[in-house]
């Protein structure tokens, strides 16, 4: 399993199954609501998702939460897919220059997700990515301050991590957190897409509000 495939130039920890489906995703856009990402790091996840919402005709605010400080891991992860970064570099530049290739009415909230998603302007949203929030509280937090906002019928939850579980069972009870929210809410979520032979992905439409 190789969750570090880049997108064209972008340096990625989601592999090329998922970057092909978010694009897919993107491009059945229906233009009911924004598109909202959490832990959108160099841009590998967003890109292909607003290369597909593009050709919908997608002109709406993408929101993206994230940090952007550059820790270990993350410059070794970049370091091992060609781009140098160094710990506690600011990671946003770097994520507006790949994102303006393809989409410039970007939303991005930097620093702590519970925090920022406190300002949450509200628009209804149609494409909910998780890549970040992967145990309490930031799950709850990050699902209290979006779900109110999902659509039934038509969001689409991305949870990054759902499988994440399997890879570190030192950590498993604290990152069955997604897993344990969708199977406790099991009338509210569809399971769309998944892989877990090659990553931890899982794409769910939402059918009802928990
Ligand atoms: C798994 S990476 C995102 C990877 C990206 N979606 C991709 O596939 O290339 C998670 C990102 O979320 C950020 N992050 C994690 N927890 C966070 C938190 N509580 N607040 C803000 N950012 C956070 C990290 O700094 C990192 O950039």
């Amino acid at each position: 399993m190789n969750e570090e495939i880049k997108y064209k130039n972008i340096p990625a920890m989601t592999p090329t199954v998922v970057h092909d489906y978010l694009t897919k995703i993107g491009s059945e856009w229906t233009g009911q609501g924004v598109a909202v990402e959490l832990g959108s790091w160099l841009g590998a996840t967003a890109v292909p998702l607003l290369t597909g919402l593009i050709t919908a005709g997608y002109d709406k605010p993408f929101y993206a939460f994230d940090r952007w400080q550059a820790n270990e891991p993350e410059v070794e992860k970049a370091k091992r897919q060609g781009v140098n970064v160094y710990v506690g570099e600011d990671l946003l530049p770097l994520f507006y220059k790949n994102t303006s290739k393809v989409y410039n009415q970007m939303k991005c909230h930097k620093g702590s997700i519970s925090l920022n998603l406190k300002q949450y302007p509200g628009d209804p949203i149609e494409i909910c990515l998780f890549d970040a929030p992967k145990q309490d509280p930031v799950f709850s937090d990050a699902i209290q301050a979006l779900s109110p906002h999902w659509i039934p019928g038509v969001t689409i939850l991305g949870l990054l991590d759902y499988y994440f579980y399997k890879k570190r069972p030192a950590r498993r009870e604290e990152i069955l957190v997604q897993k344990r929210y969708i199977e406790q809410n099991a009338g509210c979520f569809e399971l769309i897409a998944d892989w877990p032979d090659q990553c931890s992905c899982a794409f769910f439409k939402v059918k009802k509000i928990p």
